[in-house]
């Protein structure tokens, strides 16, 4: 999907003027507006309806611009910059003065991250300012994986840049460093084992203080409006004939109404890409509840079965 320089310079300006856009990321599509104004920040909270103790990420467009929004010199945050953006990988560091409480919930530290869309990178760069930007969708729903799905969340929101699908399907590790090395707070592509080939692994456990920094992390998130289930997890209900079937790895079960097939060959990049847009496709179809195959929990697999337990916790009591 092509965006034109026209369209990204239109972005931009509103941006600039106090405005929000969304445009397509590598993971899911964000709602951005300037980082540096607080006003703009606060419209982003108020159209998703989203409680202000949940921070916002910062994008940026160069590697350079972390030292214009960090406190202080971290050279691990280099070390990873380095090697994975533009990419799927946000790092938690502390802030300084130029980023509006608003934006982290009050906290110190500020997420940043460098998106590897050639739209996002450009739309940044044309504004001129560090963008904020959570995920397009309405506070603990389902996440939007193309522009389609950001026009069913906000009908009335005038500017989205379509980019097409989104590649990775799942949003960004988020990775905070303590004094002894980096901690996931959230998984993502990204994952540990290539994270450790840079930095290493923090061996605090459980929950650590920057954990529980991390508000954004409830138990229910990633929704849709139908019940989910989870194979081999969840007790399923004993008449399927009303239901949907996520396949991860092709495996066709008798007995569902509609199966969506994920992967046909059981790639676990390829479920990531498409997991949130058949729950959204399941949303709209004539299905009563949605059963989850699960994937194996290594590499993205991790971030799949955090999403799908996250989407399914607020259907169940576990
Ligand atoms: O892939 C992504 O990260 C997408 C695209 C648009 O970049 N964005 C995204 O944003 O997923 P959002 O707002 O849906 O999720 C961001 C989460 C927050 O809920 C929070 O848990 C964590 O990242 N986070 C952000 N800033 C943080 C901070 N300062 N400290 C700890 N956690 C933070
Ligand atoms: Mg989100």
């Amino acid at each position: 999907m092509k965006v034109s320089d026209n369209e990204i310079l239109a972005a931009a300006d509103i941006i600039r003027k106090g405005g929000l856009v969304a445009f397509p990321t590598e993971t899911v599509y964000g709602l951005g507006a300037n980082a540096l104004d607080a006003n703009a920040v606060a419209r982003i909270f108020a159209i998703k309806e989203r409680p202000s103790f949940d921070p916002l990420i910062v994008h940026i467009a160069s590697v350079d611009t972390v030292a214009h929004l960090m406190l202080g010199f971290d050279e691990r945050v280099n070390l990873l910059a380095r090697a994975f953006w533009p990419g799927p990988l946000t790092i938690v560091v502390p802030k300084n003065n130029s980023i509006p409480d608003i934006v982290t919930a009050g906290l110190p530290n500020v997420g940043l991250r460098m998106p590897a869309n050639d739209v996002a990178l450009r739309l940044i760069e044309a504004a001129g300012c560090p963008v904020a930007a959570p995920s397009a969708n309405k506070f603990g729903q389902l996440s939007p994986t193309q522009a389609g799905h950001v026009r069913k969340a906000f009908p009335a929101l005038k500017h989205v840049l379509d980019g097409g699908p989104c590649r990775v399907g799942v949003e960004s590790t988020v990775v905070a460093l303590d004094a002894r090395g980096f901690l996931i707070l959230r998984p993502g592509a990204i994952t540990r084992e290539m994270l450790q080939k840079h930095v290493p692994a923090s061996p605090a456990t459980g929950v650590s203080v920057l954990e529980a920094a991390s508000p954004g992390h409830m138990p229910s998130h990633y929704s849709p409006t139908k019940p989910l289930f989870i194979e081999g997890i969840h007790q399923l209900p004993a008449d399927t004939s009303g239901a949907a079937y996520l396949s991860a790895d092709g495996r066709i079960p008798q007995g569902y109404a509609h199966v969506e097939i994920l992967s046909a060959k059981g790639s676990l990049n390829e479920v990531a890409v498409n997991l949130f847009g058949a729950l959204h496709r399941m949303e709209e179809a004539e299905v009563e509840f949605i059963v989850a195959q699960t994937v194996e929990p290594r590499g993205i697999g991790l971030a799949i079965m955090d999403r799908l337990r996250k989407a399914a916790h607020r259907f169940h009591k576990d």
